[in-house]
């Protein structure tokens, strides 16, 4: 069986001696439980095919979407490297701490994601614990954060940061994944893991407006939480090899990219494993 080495932090392990493209269901069965342990694993030297990824993605459930290329790497080989490109303002935006699709009515279950091409330097990938941030909580901070919700958008991450797209679509939307014309979906910033049945705060750049307490006061709060939670020893910052692959639970870590330069190539590849239903779905469109 594989060798788990667990990181210097409150979660995370290096996953030895084990092909991804090739799990036999006794081993499958063993890495999920230690998935669920450990929130991130990290699988060196794997070299997954796209349909590979998908397939290994795809046995933690269903699929949000298949291997999508995380990249400032155009079709024509051309880099996206100007501030003002819509490449390159998403990109930027992924550097601050979050939960992916928080902003979609059904959040991430977790993501497979793996390295291609890995520029000289920089371009580390952050995580989060977020059970081990709401276990480090005191007593007052949890009475006052139980009970309330927030709402989670795109629009609000993006644009907070200046880094909406310039580009519009026919209906004068955005036409990039993640700004839909949907009610904000609204959750709670407390929630408990539907597998390990332990809370974790759920928050990140997309939440602001928490529902009954004045908006710059939930900016405040959310700003504070974010920065105080996203600390040492809940956070570990991975500096990618080519071929390596990981996995992540997004129910209970949030993750960030880091700065490069970007007249480097990069092009990582994104999994994304859908939530489930029963509970992943905000609170407002059930
Ligand atoms: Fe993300």
């Amino acid at each position: 069986m594989f060798a788990v080495e667990p990181l210097d932090a409150t979660f995370g392990a290096m996953v030895h001696g084990i092909e991804l493209r090739s799990l036999d269901d006794e081993t499958w069965n063993a890495l999920h439980a230690t998935w669920l342990e450990h929130a991130l694993l990290i699988f060196p030297g794997q070299f997954l095919s796209r349909e590979e990824q998908d397939s290994f993605a795809n046995r933690f459930g269903a699929l949000e979407f298949k291997a999508a290329p995380i990249s400032n790497l155009g079709k024509n080989g051309q880099v996206h490297a100007d501030p003002a490109d819509d490449v390159v303002k998403a990109l930027r935006g992924n550097e601050g701490w979050h939960h992916d699709s928080t902003y979609m009515p059904l959040q991430a279950k977790g993501a497979v994601f793996s390295a291609e091409i890995v520029p000289s330097a920089g371009a580390a990938t952050g995580w989060a614990d977020m059970r081990a941030a709401y276990d480090a909580l005191d007593e007052a901070t949890r009475d006052r954060l139980a009970g309330l919700t927030a709402y989670h958008s795109l629009f609000y991450s993006q644009g907070r940061e200046g880094y909406l797209p310039s580009k519009r679509d026919e209906n004068g939307g955005y036409a990039m994944y993640g700004y839909h014309d949907q009610e904000p979906s609204l959750r709670p910033l407390v929630k408990v893991h539907p597998d390990t049945g332990r809370p974790n705060l759920l928050i990140g750049r997309h939440a602001y407006g928490i529902v009954g307490m004045d908006p710059d006061e939930s900016e405040h709060l959310l700003d504070e939480l974010n920065d105080w939670a996203c600390q040492a020893p809940r956070v570990h910052f991975h500096q990618w090899e080519p071929g390596e692959a990981v996995v992540w639970d997004n129910r209970r870590l949030m993750h960030r990219a880091t700065p490069f330069d970007m007249r480097e190539p990069r092009r990582m590849w994104h999994t994304r494993i859908a939530g489930e239903p029963e509970s992943e779905l905000a609170l407002n469109h059930r």
